[in-house]
Formats: C-alpha cells, sequence, structure tokens
C-alpha cells in the first residue's frame, strides 16, 4: 500500500515541459532528459497529463486513442522508458485517465455516427430538433452542452468542447473498454492514474432543464458515481494503487467516500472549492479580491471533515488550469519570493498528499499575455467572445484572461535565462512568460534561499516528520482573518504552522511563543512575536517526552 502521507507528487504537463527535439512542443522524451532534475526534488511520483493519441483540441484531453501515444509526443517505446527510468530513481508514474468522454475523433464516436447502433450506445444520444436541444445545459467551455447530428436526427451531450463527448457509463460495455484501459497501463508498469473530471460520469436517468444554473446539480457526483468507481477499482485490481479523482463542484461527503479506504474507490480527491474563493458569484470570469474568510472555513472544513470520517485529500494550488498561486494569492512584486514559500508551506505542511504542478517550485508567475493572439486555450478563446458578447470592453476581458486563463499555466517551464527560457530551440507553441531570465531552475539551483529550495526542504520535512504525514490537525486563530494557522499532532510530537497571508504586517496582539525546533520558515528566525511580517510563515516542531 502505497504511503500517502508520506508521498508528494510531481504534475507534468508534457507540452510544456520539456522539448528533446526542437519542434517546439515538449514531448516523453524531454521528461526522460529531466529526471534527475524531478528526482532532485525528492517527489515519489510524477503524474503526466495526457499524452495519447489526440486532435488536441483540449491538449490531449480529447482523446481518439488511449492505447497509442500521440507522434508530437514520442512513442510507446518512449512511455516505456520514462516509466522503466523514473522506477530507476524511486519514482513512479501516473496516467491522466480522461473517461468522463473522448474525442469525436475516437473510433468508438465513428462508429457511431456512421449509425452503428451498439456505438450509439457508448455515448449520450437523445432524439430531437436541430433547434431544440433536449436540455438547456451549458457547457464547460461555453454554449449549449449539446450537439447536433443531422444525419442521425439526434443530439449528443458534450459537457466540454464539441469535440469531446460523454461516455455512457450506464451501459456496461463501456464501463468494460475503459477498464481494459487500466489493464493495460497497470501492465506496462505505471504506478498511478488521476481521474479527469471522475465525479461527471454517471448522468441521471431522466435529463431536464436546470432553471436554477447550468446543469451540474444533475450530474456532479451523479446517481451511481460511486459503483462504477467500485466496480472499476475491484475489477482492474488498483485499490492499493495511488488514484485520485478530479472532482468538479463536489461536496465534503462525496470526497469522503471517494477515499475513505473502507469504500475501496480511490485514494484521494481533487477538489476546487479553495480556488473559487476570488470568483465574483461564483462566476470565474468575473473579478474579486480573495475572500480570506471563506479560504479559512474551507480549509478547515475540508480537513477536519476529511479527517473525522477517514477521507484523504490531495493538497494543492497549481495545475495545468488553473493560473499561478503566487501571481493570484501572493505577490508578483517586492514580496514574490516570501509568498510563493508561505503559499508552499500552508499547503506542505496539511494532512494529505501534496501535488507540485511544474514551474510552481520556481514561483512561477502568471504569462502576462497582452494580446489575445498569444492565447492557446480553447476555454480562453470561447469566453474572450463570451465576455465581448456580454458586453465587456477588449482591454477589459483581456485583463480577465491575465487573472483567469488556464493558459497562465501553460507557458514553456522555465529552465534558464536562454533562447525560450531553454525549454526548446525553436520558438515555443505557446509564448513564454516574460519573467524567465529571472525565475528559472539555473539561477535557483545556484541561490541556497531560492523558492525551489525552499520547496525541496518542505519536500524532505514530511519524509522525516510522522507528525507531517498522519498528525491530526486543529486551526488557530480563527478570528485573524489573515492568519492561517493550525496545529498538528501524532504521538509526542506536535507541529506548530503560522501563516500570514497579507502583504501587510500582522500585529498578534498577546504575542505568538514558538516552542521547540525551528523546522522551516521565509524569515530569519526569532522566538517571540508581537507581529508577523508580509507573509511570513513559520513551522516548529514540539516534542514531548
Ligand atoms: C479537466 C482537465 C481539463 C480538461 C477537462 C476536460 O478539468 O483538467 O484540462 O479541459 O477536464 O477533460
Ligand atoms: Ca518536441
Amino acid at each position: 500500500m502505497t504511503d500517502l502521507g508520506k508521498s508528494t507528487v510531481y504534475q507534468i504537463y508534457p507540452k510544456s515541459f520539456y522539448d528533446s527535439n526542437g519542434d517546439g512542443i515538449g514531448d516523453i522524451r524531454g521528461i526522460i532528459e529531466k529526471l534527475d532534475y524531478i528526482q532532485s526534488l525528492g517527489v515519489d511520483y510524477i503524474w503526466c497529463t495526457p499524452f495519447f493519441l489526440s486532435p488536441l483540441n483540449d491538449n490531449g484531453y480529447d482523446v481518439e486513442n488511449y492505447l497509442k501515444i500521440h507522434p508530437v509526443f514520442g512513442t510507446m517505446e518512449d512511455v516505456e522508458e520514462l516509466i522503466a527510468k523514473a522506477e530507476e530513481r524511486g519514482m513512479g508514474i501516473m496516467l491522466d485517465m480522461v473517461f468522463n468522454h473522448t474525442s469525436t475523433r475516437h473510433e468508438w464516436f465513428q462508429k457511431a455516427l456512421a449509425g452503428e447502433k451498439e456505438y450509439i450506445d457508448y455515448y449520450i444520444f437523445r432524439e430531437g430538433e436541430e433547434d431544440t436541444p433536449p436540455t438547456n445545459w451549458q457547457s464547460k467551455f461555453g454554449g449549449s452542452a449539446w450537439e447536433y447530428v443531422p444525419s442521425l436526427k439526434k443530439w449528443y451531450l458534450r459537457l466540454y468542447d464539441r469535440t469531446q463527448a460523454d461516455l455512457n457509463w450506464e451501459n456496461p460495455k463501456v464501463r468494460e473498454e475503459l477498464k481494459e484501459v487500466i489493464r493495460f497501463w497497470k501492465k506496462k508498469g505505471v504506478k498511478g492514474f488521476r481521474f479527469d473530471v471522475v465525479n461527471l460520469i454517471s448522468k441521471p436517468a431522466v435529463f431536464e432543464d436546470d432553471f436554477q444554473g447550468d446543469g451540474r446539480r444533475f450530474y456532479c457526483d451523479g446517481p451511481h458515481v460511486h459503483e462504477f468507481l467500485k466496480e472499476l477499482v475491484r475489477d482492474t485490481g488498483i485499490k492499493d494503487m495511488i488514484t485520485v479523482g478530479e472532482m468538479s463542484s463536489t461536496t465534503l461527503e462525496n470526497c469522503i467516500r471517494y477515499s475513505n479506504p473502507e469504500e475501496k474507490e480511490l485514494s484521494m480527491c481533487f477538489n476546487f472549492h479553495h480556488l473559487k474563493v476570488d470568483y465574483k458569484d461564483g462566476d470565474k470570469w468575473e473579478l474579486m479580491p480573495p475572500d480570506y474568510r471563506k479560504l479559512k472555513s474551507l480549509f478547515e472544513d475540508w480537513q477536519t471533515g476529511m479527517q473525522k470520517y477517514h477521507g484523504w485529500n490531495a493538497l494543492f494550488w497549481c495545475n495545468h488550469d488553473q493560473p499561478r498561486i503566487v501571481s493570484r494569492f501572493g505577490d508578483e512584486g517586492k514580496y514574490w519570493k516570501e509568498s510563493a514559500k508561505m503559499l508552499a508551506t500552508m499547503i506542505h505542511m496539511l494532512r494529505g498528499t501534496p501535488y507540485i504542478y511544474q514551474g510552481e517550485e520556481l514561483g512561477m508567475t502568471n504569462a502576462g499575455y497582452q494580446d489575445i493572439c498569444q492565447y492557446q486555450d480553447v476555454e480562453s478563446i470561447n469566453y474572450y467572445d463570451i465576455m465581448l458578447k456580454a458586453g465587456k470592453g477588449r482591454e477589459e476581458a483581456l485583463e480577465v484572461l491575465r487573472q483567469r486563463s488556464r493558459d497562465n499555466a501553460r507557458t514553456p517551464m522555465q529552465w534558464d535565462a536562454g533562447a525560450y527560457a531553454g525549454f526548446s530551440k525553436q520558438e515555443p507553441w505557446i509564448a513564454l512568460a516574460g519573467n524567465y531570465q529571472s525565475v528559472n531552475v539555473e539561477n535557483q539551483e545556484k541561490d541556497k534561499d531560492s523558492v525551489l529550495n525552499y520547496y525541496r526542504k518542505l519536500i524532505a520535512l514530511r519524509k522525516e516528520y510522522p507528525v507531517i504525514q498522519k498528525g491530526a490537525v486543529a486551526f488557530l486563530y480563527p478570528e485573524q482573518e489573515k492568519i492561517f494557522a493550525f496545529r498538528r499532532i501524532w504521538e509526542n510530537q506536535e507541529l506548530f504552522v503560522i501563516n500570514n497571508l497579507s502583504g501587510q504586517v500582522v500585529s498578534m496582539e498577546d504575542g505568538i511563543t514558538c516552542e521547540g525546533k525551528y523546522l522551516i520558515g521565509n524569515y530569519p528566525v526569532k522566538k517571540e512575536w508581537n507581529q508577523l511580517e508580509p507573509y511570513e510563515s513559520i513551522v516548529y516542531l514540539k516534542e514531548r517526552i
């Protein structure tokens, strides 16, 4: 059984990680060439986002064939080598299983389009007239969630792009096909799986209009989702592997069930509530400063709730869909380094398994694009138009993208200060962030005090101290909006973690006394505080005898 509390996962977006053959696009050999770097972080697993055959309309989350590798990323031999060489270095590869939908170029969908009844049942088709979709549900990428096929006189459901058709999990044949995919990759030696938007797989028996929202309340954590997951895990024998489900608009109760070992579903869940505290009225495309009270109470509810009912959290700020955390809840300017370290401390000292998204360990920032032409992401491009149509000015819409676009995470990894940040010998497929000459691996390797070396310490601390791996968590200073503090307790060890979420000095009227051993922090060590410096972070360990 995987030691979830001891482990840290590193996420790679292959297209933007490292280009080994100079075509401007990152690839699998690029990951192989950088394995020493990844190992030097001390991580245990590498989650690679999809590199399977795909038209790449959603950068690989639109899979055409789950068992083939897209030639732009490499070959099956490359993947085998990656698995073997990662293992030699004590790291396991986790693959990304996109099982809620396939590309419309998938053979199954092509057969459905050709009218083969058996394959029409693989997807969610509904009879209907061309001008009336079966429901008013909205796609996550904008517009109706239904697409009409005139030759069949039917609509198909697509919660994402029109080229990503939702699979019909009610059909046992579909479930068998997907189990085969898992078995195939398990045999190749991968050590775990990430399941894309897996809480959306079970749609309701009856499709009805949603007059309160975009339809999600009918299919998030849907009627048979737990059953389907149990069956998938049981029949593929992956119970003891590391598995993480991406849960969209989920609830604590469901995540406990998904991740409680007794349920035999998954090892852990990603949920996104803490990354919506700067969405105005829950709308990603409306800017608002972060609501720190809400952030604190969400972490508290999820941490203590999961603990009480034996669930397990994936801990994360960043992934390939999220803006960069230092630009979002930290500071790109004066306190860039301090805030990057503080945000890292918060996540890495909590109860759960931390995930690091490529470049986060350098404090990489948002892209800062000035022109709509620089954006590549289907969601960003769609929403730019939607915002203009809704009356926003061009500059205003661009500002929203600068803060919210998924491309903020997808700029090339910053390896050095040379041409194209050392990512490629050619112009990369997507524009670089402007600050690669200062923020890059080469610079930070040389600097003992760098964000990179701070992440290394955090990962090592988790390996060393059982209290970080499995200590019970309790939250402190509930009344202080900008202070995120907690204790962890395990046997005779007690961990004390305090973070200032703000760029201002915060005075602590009664003072804080830290007893024991100083483990890590982002300012010079002191013993007593009457105040916390901007974005200050402090971690102490007390061992009771
Ligand atoms: C997940 C992925 C995202 C993708 C979507 C549809 O949210 O992380 O990148 O666009 O699912 O597959
Ligand atoms: Ca390449």
